[in-house]
């Protein structure tokens, strides 16, 4: 097996460093416009291997595609981070140019790649990458709701005093400080419901520290999080690789579900050899329907802004 991580950045070499260690692949290939930098990631990286055990081998490139040919999944972590202050919408005239023509040298020698899009604004650049490759939509896969929902998980942990793994939870909707819809309805604490040890203020807050989960990193480290979108990218490779078929919420073409059509948005989804397998449905009740549709519009008019580039 065979995986290109495009993008030598924070995000891209956290993601490469965790597959090479999830062992899920023989094959990883970095890839950067950077002189060097991948290839310096790459080795930096393999100089791990013998401490940790793994057999994967990294290679780095500087924008040469004919090096990433028959990779079974692709993940674009390419584009400009945001910077404090910063909406993710506010990088979508640089990211996606970039994105495009990612994507078009990608698919050039690996026609057959499941495509995962981490880059910013990512429902945007997982639409972007939906229309411009024409490739079925079970293989383009947005990874946003996966990153808030184990952020979800970890402000939901701090006010449990539990595991993060303990939790089954979900955001679901946009990758977008106000897009995103974390269903505190429904997360369970192994199968209980965390409402029943949460006041209603406290699950605001919850879901409050949630949706501006991504900003408050960027506000401290001065630069996007890297830790989490790239476990997450990771988690999403190691599922296809697999075939795990575990359940995400990821960023997928929906056409009729949750009542949507000719967009892409977060929903729960299984991801296994064929990309996205299934949409779970859920039972969301008017208020949530509701948010999910102003999730939608958001989302939409930002699609929009991708015909005036
Ligand atoms: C984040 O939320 C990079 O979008 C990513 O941290």
């Amino acid at each position: 097996m065979k995986v290109t991580v495009v993008g030598a950045g924070a995000v891209g070499a956290t993601c490469a460093d965790n597959i090479a260690r999830s062992a899920v692949c023989q094959e990883l290939v970095l890839l950067d416009i950077k002189e060097g930098l991948a290839e310096g990631k790459a080795q930096d990286m393999m100089q791990t291997a013998a401490l940790l055990g793994f057999d994967t081998r990294i290679t780095g490139s500087t924008n040469d595609y004919s090096k990433t040919a028959g990779s079974d999944v692709v993940v674009i972590t390419s584009g400009i981070p945001r910077k404090p202050g910063m909406t993710r919408e506010e990088l979508i005239g640089t990211n996606a140019g970039i994105v495009k023509g990612v994507c078009e040298n990608l698919l050039k020698h690996s026609p057959d790649a499941i495509v995962i899009v981490i880059s910013n604004p990512m429902d945007t650049m997982t639409y972007l990458a939906l229309q411009s490759t024409g490739l079925p939509k079970h293989r383009i896969i947005g990874m946003g709701g996966t990153l808030d929902s184990s952020r979800f998980k970890y402000q939901l942990s701090l006010r449990l005093g539990c595991s993060p793994a303990d939790l089954n939870a979900v955001v679901i909707g946009g990758h977008g400080d106000t897009t995103m819809i974390p269903l505190i309805r429904f997360a369970t604490w192994n199968s209980i419901p965390v409402t029943s040890f949460l006041s209603a203020e406290q699950q605001q807050q919850i879901v409050a520290d949630t949706m501006v989960g991504g900003a408050t990193l960027t506000k401290l480290i001065g630069t996007s999080a890297w830790y989490a979108p790239g476990a997450a990218g990771a988690a999403l490779v190691a599922s296809i690789l697999r075939d795990e078929k575990k359940l995400f919420t990821c960023c997928v073409s929906l056409d009729g579900e949750y009542g949507q059509k000719d967009i892409c948005l977060g929903v729960p989804v299984t991801i296994g050899r064929n990309g996205w397998e299934r949409i779970l449905p859920m039972d969301l009740n008017e208020e949530e329907k509701a948010l999910f549709a102003k999730s939608a519009e958001a989302v939409r008019s930002m699609n929009d802004v991708l015909k005036t580039l």
